[in-house]
This record gives structure tokens, sequence and C-alpha cells, in this order.
């Protein structure tokens, strides 16, 4: 009953884009695992952080996630700031058997195309592992800024999508491995290293009164950190990288740079314990002028 019920909320918010290319290069037709990837992520992340962001929100009225993908932070959004509006947006559906608040609503969009909101309507916009997926990043960050009235806040959050190590040289696998995910994602059109890049971005654009960023670094290796959260995070993106190896072999064969034999290379050194591997979740927090 409920699912139909929400069916029907869906499709009353779902514009559909007449040409809609598919810009997003990673599998999200297996919704069950990918589902499962991202919601553990932002629990962890969430669990990490102990909230939605460290940027320090007032009672804001209008919030807009822009790629929500299982509506996990725009959920968590609506019941924190529940005399809220947050509006969801993606170019796939959310989950149909999410327990929506009654302050979220959804709309279906390609983030390619402009977006259908008014200047300066919104305090909050949150974007998090999207601006990966998206071609022009600058354009895309002053698409952003136009949607924020003044004081309103940008939450931009991406990985680097590398693995780092402080103590050791980076071994053949890993490079490898990175070699091809570089490829195809510049064949994509899109910078896997954007997060590293975000806060001079922002700082660059000019558009913000103050700009934050915290990096937090998630460790291959528990024994690469005493900090408990920072294992378990870790040790989510672990699995949820490797998802996404999985899934480019899948889906996009060995075009896409990664072989059964580059993945278990990897997978070896991502799990030698005298190694310290990282990848760095860039969180960025900025006031609009
Ligand atoms: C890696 S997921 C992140 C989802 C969510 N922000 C999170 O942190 O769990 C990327 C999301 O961006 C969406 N996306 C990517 N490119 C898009 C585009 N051009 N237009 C609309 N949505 C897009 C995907 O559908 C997917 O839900």
């Amino acid at each position: 009953m409920f699912k139909r019920l929400f069916s029907a909320q869906v499709a009353q918010h779902v514009r559909q884009v007449p040409h809609m290319p598919p810009p997003y290069p990673l599998p999200t037709s297996s919704r069950g695992a990918e589902r499962r990837r991202l919601d553990d992520m932002h629990f962890g992340i969430a669990r990490y952080m102990k909230g939605l962001t460290y940027a320090p929100l007032k009672n804001p009225s209008r919030i807009l996630e822009l790629g929500s993908g299982t509506g996990a932070w725009t959920i968590q959004a609506a019941q924190t700031f529940p005399s809220a509006q947050v509006t969801a947006a993606d170019m796939s559906p959310l989950p149909e058997n999410l327990d929506l608040p009654s302050n979220v609503k959804y709309q279906q969009m390609n983030f390619l195309n402009p977006f259908p909101f008014k200047p300066a309507s919104f305090d909050v916009v949150h974007m998090r592992f999207v601006m990966i997926h998206l071609p022009k990043p600058q354009e895309v960050l002053s698409r952003l800024a136009s949607m924020l009235r003044p004081g309103g806040w940008l939450l931009l959050e991406d990985v680097n999508h590398t693995l780092l190590d402080a103590n050791n040289e980076i071994g053949p696998g890993v490079r490898e491995l990175y070699k091809g995910y570089q490829r195809h994602m510049e064949r994509q059109g899109v910078n896997p290293l954007i997060g590293a890049q975000l806060r001079t971005m922002l700082e660059e654009s000019k558009e913000f009164s103050e700009v934050n960023e915290s990096v937090i670094p998630c460790y291959m290796n528990p024994r690469s950190t005493s900090d408990p959260d920072l294992q378990e995070l870790g040790e989510i993106l672990k699995y949820s990288i490797d998802g996404v190896y999985v899934g480019i072999m899948d889906k996009v064969g060995p075009a896409g740079g990664i072989t059964p034999e580059i993945l278990r290379a990897w997978r070896n050194e991502v799990n030698d314990p005298s190694r310290d591997l990282r990848i760095d979740m860039h969180m960025t927090w900025s006031q609009k002028k």
C-alpha cells in the first residue's frame, strides 16, 4: 500500500527530460549492491562526522540535495530540520520502499542540463560524490553557488579517487589499477582527483565569504589508525570502492581499464598489512557572500 502511494508520489514529481544521456559511468542498475554501498558509506560518514555536516546550519528553510542516491542524507536532513522543505534531485529515482518524511520532495533531473530552480532560492545545497562524475566542474560550481541565497551554505564533498601511502612507495598493483581507472574516467570527461581540488576551486570562485575543508583519511588497513570510527569507515570504503571496480568490469569490460588480474593485484596490496594505504574524502562547507 505504502509502496503504491510512494510510487505515485514519485511519479508526480518526476519530470522526464527529453534527451537524457547517461553521464554516470558507474552501475546504478545493480540497485541492491549499489544501494547497500551508498547507505553504508552515508551512515559511516554521518557516524564519523557526528551529523550531516560540519557547517553551523541554523534552522534552514530550504535544502537541496543534488545526487540524492538512496535518499539517506536527504532523509536525515529532513528529520534534523523538520520545518525545512528538502528537495532531493537525481537522474535515478529514489528507492521505492523508502519511509519518506512529508517535508521531502523528489525531482528527477540531469545535472548536465540547466537546474530548474530559481536563483538564490536555497539555504543549503548538498552534493556528495557527484562532482567526480560531472564534466566542467568549475561551471557546475558556479551554477551551484547561484542557487544559494546570501549567507547560505554549499556542502560539497568528494573523494580524491586514488590510493595514497604516507610511508611506502605505491606498489605496481595499485598503480596499474588507477592508471586504468583514470583513463576510464578521462574518457567520460571527468576528473577522479577532483576531491583534492575542491577547496581551491571554491576559493578561486570568489563566491564565498568563507571556505572550510576537513579531509577524512579512509584507511584500507585498520592498523593504520587507532580511531575505531576511522577503522570502520576505512573498512566500508574498501569494500565500496572494490564494488565500484567490479561494477566497471561487469558493465564496461576491459575498456574500463580494470581486468580481473589488475583487481586481484590491487586487492593483494590493499590487504597487505605492511602498507598504510588510504583514500581521502574531502568535505567542504562554504558560506555564500
Ligand atoms: C556515487 S552516487 C552518490 C549518491 C549520494 N550523494 C551519496 O553520497 O550516497 C552518485 C549519484 O549521482 C547521480 N548522478 C550522477 N551524475 C548525474 C547527473 N548528471 N545528473 C543527475 N544525477 C547524477 C547518480 O545517479 C548517483 O545517485
